[in-house]
């Protein structure tokens, strides 16, 4: 079945800069001229928030696509930026884990959603939860490649080594195909000595999966969802954007999207 190119944004840990790197490279890349569709997979839903879109327009989400294999046109909504579309979460996300328990081909329900949406988008972005859990087995299930935001601190490299060894458990599961698109470093700070030794670290051993663009730490970033909007809509012309800019640049020359614009 034809779906969009899927990248899920992964790392279990917290405030990472997963929903970040997620919403912005999903709105860089739609400004770029790609249809994009941001998946919200986490019942935080703070990417559902980052592109503005509030609770009291939220009919279907996430939880209906898992739970009961809802529609693509039933539950996606129209963002108020240039070809972007979501697919929201609530809350109630958090039950869906349990209820799907002993479900069957339960880790297969986000792909299967993807296949509905055929050739609608070019391009679709999943935001996980921070865990290895059931929501985000789907997510990897149901992408081409994931992309792991990171940021430079004393414990990034044993979680990355976990989160690679669930990729693989993944991989020999659920779906052969998915590849490690690249790891994006967050929250850069040059000056800080502990984040070069984290870095030189993770360019011995996962040197040809780092990404060149780093992401400076900028309060512009923190900002930003305040306002419901990503960086190139909240500040241009801002160091942010520009590294968002670049990180997508960088993430579709990867996966071999020529943007038409
Ligand atoms: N480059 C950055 N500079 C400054 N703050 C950032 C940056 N990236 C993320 N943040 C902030 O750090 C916190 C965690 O980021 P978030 O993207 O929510 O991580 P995760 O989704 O992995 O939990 C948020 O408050 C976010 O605004
Ligand atoms: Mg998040």
């Amino acid at each position: 079945m034809p779906k969009p190119y899927t990248i899920a944004f992964a790392n279990q840990k917290g405030g990472v800069g997963k929903t970040t790197s997620c919403v912005n490279v999903a709105s860089c890349a739609a400004e770029k001229g790609l249809r994009v569709l941001l998946v919200d997979s986490d019942p935080q839903g703070n990417s559902t928030s980052g592109v503005g879109v509030g609770k009291r327009s939220i009919e279907k989400t996430t939880y209906d696509v898992l739970i009961d294999g809802a529609d693509p046109a039933d539950c996606v909504v129209k963002t108020g930026f240039k070809n972007l579309s979501l697919l929201p979460s609530t809350l109630g996300l958090a039950g869906a884990e349990f209820e799907l328990f002993d479900a069957e081909k339960r880790e297969r329900r986000m792909r299967t959603f993807l296949e509905k949406c055929g050739d609608e988008y070019d391009l679709a972005v999943i935001d996980c939860p921070p865990s290895l859990s059931l929501l985000t087995v789907n997510a990897l299930t149901a992408a081409d490649s994931v992309v792991i935001p990171m940021q430079c601190e004393y414990y990034a490299l044993e979680g990355l080594i976990q989160l690679m060894l669930s990729i693989r458990k993944v991989r020999e599961l659920y779906n052969p195909d998915l590849t490690v698109l690249g790891i994006l470093v967050t929250m850069y700070n040059g000056r800080l000595t502990l984040t070069g030794a984290v870095l030189d670290e993770i360019k011995k051993h996962y040197g040809d999966k780092l990404f060149k663009t780093a992401v400076p730490r900028a309060v512009r970033l923190t900002e930003a969802p305040s306002f419901g909007k990503p960086i190139n809509y909240h500040d241009r012309y801002s160091k942010a954007c520009d590294a968002y800019m670049q990180a997508t640049d960088e993430i579709l020359e990867r996966i071999g999207i020529v943007p038409k614009a």
